[in-house]
């Protein structure tokens, strides 16, 4: 038989060991092997080898001209109220005319969690253990119902977990969501290459590929089709979210008003950060344009860098990874229009195998992986806003198995926020410095998933319950 074309390709790439065991491979696995080299990019990983692999790359990372970038401050710590109120306004007409849809990047193969399964199937509230998904799923509808139109939702899978994903939602009826408007894609996936440049097998006849990063969405979402549907609803601002964080306020009118009184590309929302190391991104600016740098990323010294006219951290606004993105923009970023996605290099410990095609668990890192990140699409756009956002009313991921940001950090944030927005309404119950009820119950996003949907759904109830513990307000 005559060698196909693609493996000449990848020997003059010096890749040709990728099919060193293709011969003795069966038909099935040989196509198999095929059909994911034929997703590779030969160019662009020989590209990314040069800049980010071989001896003497740069980590990529650019410091030079750094600065805080600045925020709309929320009117009770100092912001302009009436711009807050306009942006309010003008957001829910946004949703009431449908020109908003919803994204959940729920790709990642959740390793620091320890969990089998896609991130979204984890149960996370207090009483009923619904899943991420589930309670995304709710404060859709909850919305679909309060703006009078149910809302598109557009969930970004990773080939590991995409069937795993759909069947979930099938399983559990969409959870009550007409399913003509919940949309799964597939993102891209890059080959992980060990320290020469290589290209890393899986077994004899795969290739050891992996998610290219949250930032692969802008191209997903383009090549899933994802943006022609929104143009043919008349969607034009995607609310963009992580599928490890219940408190997310997504249908945030504030939020998109200020999105759309700006006429902004890609906006953001930020926390200040709990304290100098916290582990999220930094909002900063440099040479003008928005850009967020990695904890990772950024020098100790200048996380803890503080102010010394307010005694604040200088680098204090700490990145949520809530976005709106207008949908032209994504299609602009998607094509290399307005600029590209960089790559970023993350050493990772990869399972491969040897000369002979015998498994290797490498116990150290053996190679590369390659990803990008879509708050890399920030310097790309024309007036990004960010806007301060409240820790306890947006933010609370489920990302490590026990401390800080796990499941049992998540679900006290819930029961404070749920106890909050019960004791501004004038219900009594107790709860400790921190806010924390002594009463474990829940609030189902359907009866309210934000403070104001939570008020007018307790003024509406004729007799308001006493909040004790097993209370489930739905
Ligand atoms: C991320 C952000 C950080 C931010 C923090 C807030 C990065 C590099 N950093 O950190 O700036 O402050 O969240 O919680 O993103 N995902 C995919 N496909 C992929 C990789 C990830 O869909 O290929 C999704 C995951 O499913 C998850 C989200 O992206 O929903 C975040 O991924 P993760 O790797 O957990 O980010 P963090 O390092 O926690």
């Amino acid at each position: 038989m005559a060698t196909p074309p693609i493996i000449d390709s990848f020997r003059r790439a010096g890749q040709g060991h990728v099919f060193a065991f293709f011969d003795q491979l069966t038909a099935p696995e040989q196509e198999r092997l095929l059909a994911e080299a034929a997703e590779i990019d030969l160019a662009e990983i020989e590209r990314l080898v040069n800049s980010l692999v071989r001896p003497g790359a740069s980590a990529g990372v650019d410091l030079s001209d750094l600065a805080p970038a600045p925020y709309e401050a929320r009117p009770e710590f100092g912001g302009d109220a009436a711009a807050w109120a306009k942006a309010k306004t003008a957001g829910e007409a946004a949703l009431r005319a449908g020109r908003v849809a919803a994204f959940t990047v729920a790709g990642g193969q959740g390793t620091r969690l320890g969990y089998d399964g896609p991130k979204g199937t984890f149960g996370v509230t207090p009483l009923k253990k619904k899943s991420l998904f589930q309670v995304f799923a709710e404060k859709l509808r909850a919305a679909g119902v309060r703006y009078g139109r149910p809302l598109h939702w557009f969930i970004m899978t990773s080939h590991q977990n995409h069937a795993a994903t759909e069947s979930f939602f099938v399983e559990n009826r969409f959870f009550g969501l007409d399913r003509a408007c919940v949309h799964f894609f597939r993102q891209g996936r890059m080959p992980a290459v060990d320290f020469s440049g290589k290209i890393l097998l899986e077994s004899r006849c795969s290739i050891a590929m992996s998610p290219d990063g949250h930032g692969g969405s802008l191209r997903a979402l383009d090549r899933s089709g994802a943006l022609d549907l929104m143009q043919r609803e008349g969607i034009d601002a995607l609310s963009y979210f992580q599928v490890d964080n219940p408190l997310v306020r997504f249908i945030d009118p504030a939020f998109i008003g200020w999105h759309l009184l700006r006429g902004s590309e890609m906006s953001s929302k930020m926390i200040p950060k709990a304290y100098a190391e916290e582990k999220v991104g930094h909002f900063c600016t440099q040479r003008g344009r928005n850009v967020v740098v990695e904890y990772s990323d950024l020098p100790l010294a200048m996380q803890r860098e503080t102010d010394p006219a307010t005694g604040k951290l200088r680098y204090l606004a700490g990145s949520v990874a809530i976005h709106v993105l207008d949908r032209e923009f994504i299609r602009r970023m998607a094509s290399g229009g307005a600029g590209s996605l960089p790559f970023h290099r993350a050493d990772k410990k990869i399972p491969t195998v040897d000369a002979a095609g015998a498994p290797v668990k490498p116990e150290k890192p053996n190679g590369v992986k390659f990803e990008m990140f879509v708050f890399d699409a920030l310097p790309f756009s024309k007036n990004p806003v960010i806007i301060e956002a409240l820790r306890r009313e947006d933010f609370s991921p489920v990302k490590n198995a026990e401390g800080v940001d796990s499941p049992k950090t998540c679900r006290e944030d819930l029961l404070r926020q749920y106890a909050k927005w019960a004791t501004d309404q004038g219900a009594a119950l107790a709860v400790d410095g921190t806010g924390l009820p002594a009463a474990e119950f829940e609030v189902s996003p359907i009866f309210g998933y934000d403070d104001d949907s939570f008020a007018d759904a307790w003024h509406r109830l004729a007799a308001k319950p006493a909040i004790a513990a097993g209370l489930y307000l739905e």
